[in-house]
């Protein structure tokens, strides 16, 4: 048996597999392009793991996907590939449309002719898993009731309207062909492996390397964090036993705002490593140039999952937070790593 996972060395899609491989035998096709976004590194603790196979490839890639296909006959696929970074969306949307919805659409074309031709067993066990997320929704007004299932989509950003273009795909694939598709919406996500373009480690990285920390606007948009192995038990529930074509939120039920977040990044660094100069972090803080159309709000009800799966996250955002710190002061080659090269002219794009 085995699964296929797409976009498997990126920030959720490794911990999807580190966290897999922790509870089971099972083998994983891991099919990633490796973009700027993606990093074997945060695999290595699976290079002598002769069930984790690692395929460099293009989720557009009809051809490779059908003879992966073919090869390992998984009995499910689990769509992580995308590009993620809303900021990027907008200095260019070209390769979320190629990716987000493009990308996809292949995908899907490729899981369909494998699934056609299944036996009717293995076609009822057959599960096509897409991740997306609850930036789908749009923006949420200060008061108003967290996103359900059933809340309209108002995509407000080109990455987001990608992503809700690929929900509407899958979704399309059950009704009209059958497939048996899932659909996740999970909220901000934080944890190890986060590359340092998105908020909370881009405030730990800037912090430790004396640089500014970055505030959009006021600071006072909120974000509904859940720690990343908390969203990789809810995939891997949904999996098991979600209901076909039906589509779950993930979240933990943590709305914040970013100054509040970026306060409790600068208390904990001021902990575990304070500056040397006896200063506070929070010194730091600089208020930039908000972003295009930034959303002032998300926020995620997740009872549907608790409900009928049995889903609650392990981590509240005060335990999750303080373990992704002490992650990052421990792993500055990693940071090292990722920090070098092509992101050294995204941050110069983005922030001056
Ligand atoms: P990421 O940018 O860290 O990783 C994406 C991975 O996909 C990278 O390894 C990249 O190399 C790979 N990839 C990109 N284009 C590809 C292609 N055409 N073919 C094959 N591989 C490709 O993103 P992430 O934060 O890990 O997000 C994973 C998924 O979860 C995405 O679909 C994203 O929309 C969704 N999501 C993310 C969050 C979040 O807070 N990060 C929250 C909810 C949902
Ligand atoms: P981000 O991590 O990019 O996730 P998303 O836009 O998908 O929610 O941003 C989280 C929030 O932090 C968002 O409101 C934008 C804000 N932000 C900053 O204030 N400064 C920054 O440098 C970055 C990257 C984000």
């Amino acid at each position: 048996m085995s699964i296929l996972v797409t976009g498997g060395a990126g920030f959720i899609g490794s911990n999807f597999v580190l966290d897999w491989f922790a509870q089971s035998q099972e083998t994983v096709i891991n099919l990633d392009n490796l973009t700027y976004a993606g990093n074997l590194a945060n695999l290595s603790g699976l290079k002598d793991n002769p069930g984790h196979v690692f395929i460099r490839g293009d989720i557009g890639d009809v051809a490779l996907i059908a003879s992966l296909l073919e090869k390992y006959r998984p009995r499910a696929i689990l769509n992580f590939a995308a590009e993620s970074h809303v900021d990027r969306s907008i200095h260019g949307p070209e390769d979320f449309i190629q990716t987000n919805i493009v990308g996809t659409f292949h995908l899907l074309e490729a899981t369909r002719a494998y699934w056609s031709a299944l036996t009717e067993v293995e076609k009822a066990a057959f599960r096509f898993l897409h991740v997306s997320t609850d930036e789908v929704y749009g923006s949420l007004e200060k008061d108003a009731p967290a996103f359900n299932e059933e809340h309209r989509y108002e995509p407000n950003s080109p990455y987001s309207a990608s992503k809700a273009a690929s929900d509407h795909l899958v979704r399309a694939y059950h009704h009209t062909y059958g497939l048996p598709v899932l659909t996740t919406n999970c909220s901000n996500n934080y944890g190890p492996y986060h590359f340092p373009e998105k908020l909370i480690p881009l405030i730990i990285h800037n912090a430790l390397s004396g640089r500014a920390l970055p505030i959009y606007g006021d600071g006072q948009q909120i974000r509904d964090w859940l720690y990343v192995k908390d969203h990789c038990s809810a995939i891997r529930r949904v999996l098991e036993d979600g209901r076909l074509g039906e589509t779950y939120n993930v979240g933990g039920w943590n709305e914040k705002a970013n100054l509040e977040v970026v306060h409790t990044l600068c208390d904990i660094l001021d902990e575990l490593q304070p500056r040397s100069d006896g200063q506070l972090y929070k010194t730091q803080i600089t208020y930039v140039k908000d972003r295009p159309g930034h959303d002032r709000r998300y926020a995620i009800d997740a009872s549907k999952l608790e409900r009928e799966l049995g889903w609650k996250p392990a981590e509240t955002f005060e335990t999750g937070i303080r373990k992704t710190v002490q992650w990052y002061l421990d792993h500055h080659d990693w940071v090292a790593s990722v920090t070098s090269g092509n992101y050294r002219n995204w941050v110069e794009q983005q922030y001056t």
